[in-house]
């Protein structure tokens, strides 16, 4: 059954150029593209995006780098696409969680700075879809 997961490839990878390399990883796994959008998040919608974190010390920090720049939001969908994608950029700290091989172990270093974000349920891709593409 195919289902459908948020993928923000962050400021961070947007500056970098690693876009294309996102995109080619979430492809060749056999993932499609739904909707896809270069933009400027605004500070309202990383507030919601990020809210089961807001008593989080870095919480400050987050909604400053995520609104920095342009990032650019997906949404992708397959079989299993909430795992599957956060698969593909492994774990939150790119150093001591990610491994080699997927997007974060293989182009990051620090945690706030690691290119990607997943949703991490289907009640989450759900809830930040319709954050995101309100149309889709
Ligand atoms: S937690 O504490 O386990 O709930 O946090 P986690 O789910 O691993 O991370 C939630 C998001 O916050 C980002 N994060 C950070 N940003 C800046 N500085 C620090 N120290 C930091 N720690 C975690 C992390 O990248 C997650 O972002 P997303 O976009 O969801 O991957």
């Amino acid at each position: 059954m195919s289902e459908r997961t948020l993928v923000l490839v962050k400021p961070d990878g947007v500056e970098r150029g690693l876009v294309g390399e996102v995109i080619a990883r979430i492809e060749r796994k056999g993932l499609r593209l739904a909707a896809m959008d270069l933009r400027i998040a605004e500070r309202s919608v990383a507030e919601e995006h990020y809210a089961e974190h807001k008593d989080k010390p870095f919480y400050g920090d987050l909604l400053d780098f995520i609104t920095s720049g342009p990032l650019v939001a997906i949404a992708v969908e397959g079989p299993r696409a909430v795992t599957a994608f956060r698969q593909l950029a492994g774990g939150t700290d790119p150093v001591e969680k990610a491994t080699p091989g997927t997007i974060r172990g293989d182009f990051a270093l620090e945690t706030q700075y690691n290119l990607v974000h997943g949703s991490d349920s289907p009640e989450s891709a759900e809830r930040e879809l319709k954050l995101w593409f309100p149309d889709l």
